[in-house]
């Protein structure tokens, strides 16, 4: 089954010449698919355009074959969780323990069950120490796994990872390799966008290649 298709898509910053360029594309669920490329070829933009984040100025996006011109951010937040490039991005509280319950509140949870899984994923990144921590104070690494933590709260059925390894040393990238293998045996779906070759081969089913706005090589 289809997840995420782009059919024909173009997108350009306001006032800015085309950074993606027709870009037409199907993403299944049950492949790891990454995105790889160097500087500035539009790796981000494209992940944005995917997790409907951003909108296309040409051409459309469905996620599970519904157009994301017509999905509001909350809506594709249930499908798909979404890690930042830069973390501290989408760290919305001042206390590590808040961020992950603040999350899970706006996803409905009961907060017994919330506090569980909090438990559970603080423990897992080894932030559990940290969970009375202001958020700011948090180094870059510890900021990356909390964000990764407070994604992973609502279960999302699919993933989308910008860069997910900058700023991790090598023990916590292969604790995050293990969880994302995890992760893919329960059959949630994945796109992760990275320049860790490495870690591109651990995981990739699928590998596309982007430079300058297009697809210069779609491999399995
Ligand atoms: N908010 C923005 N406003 C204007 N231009 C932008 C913006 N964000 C990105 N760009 C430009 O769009 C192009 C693609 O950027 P993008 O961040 O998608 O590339 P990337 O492949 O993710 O790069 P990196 O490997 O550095 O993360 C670049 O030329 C960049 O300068
Ligand atoms: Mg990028």
């Amino acid at each position: 089954m289809t997840y995420i298709e782009a059919k024909n898509i173009d997108f350009a910053y306001p006032k800015r010449k085309k950074v993606i360029n027709d870009i037409s594309l199907k993403i299944y669920k049950k492949d790891i698919t990454t995105i790889i490329g160097h500087n500035g070829g539009g790796k981000t933009t494209l992940g944005k355009l995917l997790a409907g984040i951003l909108k296309p100025i040409d051409g459309d996006v469905f996620i599970c074959g519904n157009n994301t011109k017509d999905m509001s951010l909350g809506q594709v937040g249930k499908k798909i969780g979404y890690l930042f490039q830069n973390p501290s991005r989408q760290i919305f509280t001042t206390n590590v323990c808040e961020e992950l319950l603040f999350l899970s509140k706006l996803g409905g949870k009961e907060s017994t069950e919330g506090y569980g899984e909090m438990e559970r994923l603080l423990n897992f990144f080894e932030l559990w120490e940290k969970k009375d921590e202001f958020t700011f104070n948090l180094s870059y690494g510890e900021k990356q796994r909390l964000a990764l933590a407070a994604i992973l709260m609502n279960k999302p059925e699919f993933l989308i990872l910008d860069e997910p390894t900058t700023g991790l040393d090598k023990l916590r990238k292969t604790r995050l390799s293990r969880y994302l293998t995890r992760l893919e045996e329960e059959g949630v779906g994945m796109i992760i966008i990275s320049h860790d070759l490495d870690f591109v081969k651990a995981h990739a089913s699928r590998r596309i290649e982007i430079a300058r706005g297009e697809i210069i090589n779609d491999t399995r």
